[in-house]
């Protein structure tokens, strides 16, 4: 049976043009993303990939090539596009709660049910008694568990994430990742996710894309195909697969970092 494709990315380019000239940021991606698959993007800082997710989310147009989201091409934000901003974007004045329900708000989806998933959703990442109260009055890791689960809660068939667990102390990164890889993968959401962790993209991901310094292009993809003790395949447990260390070694290679 032929995988569903749910994003076509097709040769796009993206230059920004500025009062001190122009900034080739990506050049030339062309990358599809199948139903329920969990793609890592990793590559050297200011790269374009926040560029690329932009792009994908409708948010910014690219200087060339087109997206299609299910068969689609994108004109500008659509619901099918789930988008969790390397920065929280919080906004200020409404309640953790209200933050939460705002993408169902948008699209008048908000009822009883998705009141009590929304709470549900805020308990199991640890941030019930933070319900009625606002931003500013909790911790950057937490500011970044609201953003995702506002997020989550609107299931868009695609899930953009950029950098989703940057700002969680290492301890509290490696739960979440594991929690969100098991939620993912359980409820069959497709997802395309930045991160700066190159075991992180390992452990949660069926493919991780390399992408090269600025303008980005795509130097390799992937495929990751891990024995994980057990037969249980669980972001945590996935790190003590035989072949970990391989793609580690391959993937800090292909990044070319020099300190
Ligand atoms: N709105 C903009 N106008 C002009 N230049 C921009 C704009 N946004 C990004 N750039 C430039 O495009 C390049 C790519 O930026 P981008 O934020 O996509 O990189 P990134 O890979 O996400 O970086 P990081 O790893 O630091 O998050 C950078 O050189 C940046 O300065
Ligand atoms: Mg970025």
């Amino acid at each position: 049976m032929e995988k569903k494709k749910i994003v076509e990315i097709k040769n796009i380019s993206m230059t920004y043009h500025t009062l001190d000239g122009e900034t080739k940021a990506i050049k030339d991606i062309n990358l599809n993303i199948n139903k329920g698959e969990i793609v890592s993007l990793v590559g050297p800082s200011g790269c374009g990939k926040s560029t690329l997710l932009s792009i994908i989310a409708g948010l910014i147009e690219p200087t060339k090539g087109e997206i299609l989201i299910k068969e689609k091409k994108i004109k500008g934000p659509n619901k099918e596009v789930g988008y969790m901003f390397q920065r929280d974007h919080l906004f200020e004045w409404r309640t953790i709660i209200e933050n939460v329900l705002i993408g169902l708000e948008i699209q008048g989806r908000v009822n009883e049910k998705q009141y009590k998933n929304a709470e549900n959703l805020l308990d199991i990442y640890g941030l019930s008694e933070f319900k009625e109260s606002f931003p500013r009055q909790l911790s950057g890791g937490m500011r970044q568990r609201v953003a995702l689960i506002r997020t989550l809660i609107v299931e868009p068939d695609l899930l953009l994430l950029d950098e989703p667990f940057s700002a969680l102390d290492y301890q509290t990164r490696l739960a979440i990742a594991d929690e969100i890889g098991i939620i993912l993968k359980k409820e069959g959401k497709t997802a395309l996710m930045v991160t700066h962790d190159i075991s992180e993209a390992i452990s949660v991901s069926d493919r991780v894309v390399v992408l090269s310094k600025r303008p980005a292009t795509i130097k390799d993809i992937i495929p990751i195909n891990l024995t994980c003790p057990g037969g249980v395949r669980t972001p945590m447990k996935c790190r003590e697969a035989p072949e970990f260390r391989y793609y580690f070694n391959q993937i800090w290679k292909e990044l070319d970092i020099h300190v």
